[in-house]
């Protein structure tokens, strides 16, 4: 950690929020003759560094995409590995993450029965514990998808239109906004999706509406803290303009 070279950063302007689309596990692996699974373990090396890359440079808010909903399609195993993998993650990495002021949430449909109710019950205690942490708001997206975050805040919306609490013409931004997963996640200034693919895959869909891109030719489980800091000086030297001339 010691080595992390930020010399190539304006540490006065660090994006507030980073998203990342973990990617390339399964390549990873197969690359060295091993099971998919073999590289979802070798990726929480990956997620645990670029926390504390995050916390070093001072990022206020990281969130991971973890498990998507469109992940529930893979083979058995593959699922059974990602939802165990998940709860041990946190049993390992959860008290220092803690200490070391992290505040962890997990968008997504956690209510989902496919779940199993011990990491339903690990990732609310991981919630609760860290809840008044503020030095870096960790998120996962895990069982997440974007669209299905954005149906949900129709649907609690048109609730309280069918109750006579709003009119339609209160809806607005702001209000969507307040109804999705984590109300007060800013919008991702950046998005870093590794492997090579190019794609959002139901990733952030409202809150990247602005964000810069960059998708580096590394697989997941070998990203590592200097890489993040690498991706935002890349996001530095963009030119954002939010539609103006
Ligand atoms: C990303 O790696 C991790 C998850 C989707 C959980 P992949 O498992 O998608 O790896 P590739 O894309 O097959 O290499
Ligand atoms: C997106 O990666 C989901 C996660 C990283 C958790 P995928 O590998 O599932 O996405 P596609 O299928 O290549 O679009
Ligand atoms: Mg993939």
């Amino acid at each position: 950690m010691d080595d992390l070279d930020t010399s190539r950063l304006d540490l006065e302007r660090i994006p507030h929020h980073v998203g990342v689309i973990m990617d390339g596990n399964g390549r990873w692996a197969g690359d060295r003759g091993l099971e998919r699974t073999a590289g979802h373990a070798a990726g929480e090396a990956a997620l645990y560094d670029c926390a504390l890359g995050a916390l070093e440079i001072g990022l206020e808010w990281l969130t991971v995409f973890t498990f998507s909903t469109e992940n529930w399609s893979r083979s058995a195993e593959e699922v059974q590995f990602l939802m165990l993998f998940n709860e041990d993650l946190l049993g390992r990495r959860r008290d220092d993450l803690h200490e070391r002021g992290v505040r962890m949430f997990f968008a997504g449909d956690l209510d989902d029965p496919r779940i199993p109710q011990s990491n339903k019950d690990r990732m609310r205690e991981a919630m609760e514990l860290t809840s008044a942490n503020r030095r870096l708001n960790l998120v996962f997206a895990f069982n997440y998808g974007g669209r299905s975050e954005l149906v949900r805040a129709a649907r609690e919306i048109a609730g309280l239109s069918a109750t006579g609490e709003i009119i339609p013409e209160e809806v607005d931004a702001d209000l969507m906004q307040a109804h999705l997963a984590v109300p007060d996640m800013p919008d991702a200034d950046l998005i870093i999706r590794t492997s090579g693919e190019q794609r959002i895959s139901n990733f952030l869909l409202w809150q990247s509406a602005y964000a810069e891109y960059v998708f580096p030719e590394i697989l997941w489980p070998d990203f590592r803290q200097q890489d993040l800091v690498d991706c935002i000086a890349e996001y530095q030297s963009r030119k954002r303009r939010f539609g103006r001339a």
